[in-house]
């Protein structure tokens, strides 16, 4: 049975990633330092996959900790990276600690990676590596930007830590920019738990819809678009959990074609704010509050991405569309407690 280690392997992708390794019978070891999730998502992708994964409390960030929980595991033959922070906003406040955390736990765990290169090394990277692309849909050999955020520098300078490691020492990685990932397990035993205010549309539109919040505030409806409002790539979570197995597996296969490989994840169809809205309110016949507000600075006006090379060379394709999405973020929503 080969092994694979998931970092943040409790949160919002690294849970729905760890069912899908349970199902293909890999086993699965969940790191997760509890910064951002509950240890009660172990119950959840337990009670989906009908198996436990391994949960080791670590902070990947801290060397000693890190190289002490590695040796003390058998040898992975994979590693699929989400432990990161996340939070674009947060990321400006709090600079210094988004790039000790998201480059400080990569370069530990690489140190394993150089150690043992047959280890497949799956990164979550991200679609704001790109800012406001020149040519849509966004094609993987688009310019990279300069950073909006230290959140998305994080990213950039990940992906380029480990173009130069893996070419310097042997090793083979796959970084996958993520669109946006919305939406829950169809079981509703695991989702998106967003701590505090939710700043991602989704989650706001679900808990506003549930009375938790006020309206949603659309920012801005004066953008070059359709409707006036922001375009973005929405892709369902258990579609991008499915494709870390793909490229995980194009690893473990030898199929890589250079040290690293990077993919766009999203569904190559883009959709406006108030067509997500609309969407919600087909899929779930529950009616949205909402108003009108200035733009969010640092928005994109739109991002989806072309899909081409993931359907090429992974073999993998979005599936489930926008209404399955607000379908199963609004079942999760329903299922949470309401006191926080
Ligand atoms: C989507 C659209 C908002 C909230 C973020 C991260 C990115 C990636 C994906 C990790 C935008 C609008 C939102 C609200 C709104 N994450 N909106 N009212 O910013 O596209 O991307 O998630 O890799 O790094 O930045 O997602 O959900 O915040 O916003 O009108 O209350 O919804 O303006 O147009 P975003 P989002």
């Amino acid at each position: 049975m080969k092994r694979v280690l998931v970092t943040g392997g409790l949160g919002f992708i690294g849970s729905h990633t760890s069912v899908e390794l349970l199902a293909r019978g890999y086993h699965c070891t969940a790191a997760d330092n509890l910064a951002n999730t509950r240890k009660e998502v172990l119950d959840g992708i337990t009670a989906i996959a009908g198996k436990k994964p391994d949960w080791v409390h670590v902070d990947l960030a801290d060397p000693t900790a890190c190289r002490a929980f590695l040796a003390q595991q058998p040898k992975f033959d994979g590693i699929i990276h989400f432990a990161a922070h996340k939070a674009v906003g947060e990321s400006v406040q709090k600079p210094l600690e988004y790039y000790r955390n998201n480059l400080g736990s990569l370069l530990n765990l690489l140190d394993y990676v150089k150690a043992n290169p047959a280890c497949a090394f799956i990164f979550s990277s991200s679609c704001t590596v790109y800012g406001q692309a020149d040519q849509l849909p966004i094609r993987e050999e688009a310019e990279i930007k300069p950073a909006e955020s230290p959140y998305g520098n994080t990213k950039q300078i990940g992906e380029e830590i480990l173009r130069d490691g893996a070419k310097a020492h042997g090793f083979r990685a796959i970084a996958l920019r993520y669109f946006n990932p919305i939406g829950a397990h169809p079981s509703a035993k695991i989702g998106e738990l967003p701590l505090g205010v939710p700043q991602n549309l989704v989650p706001f539109i679900t808990q506003s819809a549930l009375g938790l919040r006020g309206a949603l505030k659309v920012f801005g409806r004066d953008y070059p678009t359709r409707d006036g409002t922001c375009i973005r790539d929405y892709i369902h979570v258990v579609d991008l959990s499915q494709a870390h197995i793909a490229a995980m597996e194009r690893l473990m296969q030898g199929k890589s074609q250079e040290p690293l490989e990077v993919f766009n994840l999203g569904t190559g169809t883009g959709s406006t704010v108030l067509e997500v809205i609309h969407a919600f309110e087909r899929a779930t016949g529950t009616k949205l509050a909402y108003e009108f507000a200035p733009r969010r600075p640092g928005d994109v006006i739109a991002a989806y991405a072309d899909t081409e090379k993931a359907a090429t060379m992974l073999g993998w394709k979005a599936t489930r569309t926008l209404d399955q999405c607000m379908q199963d973020a609004w079942r999760w929503q329903q299922s949470l407690p309401t006191t926080p």
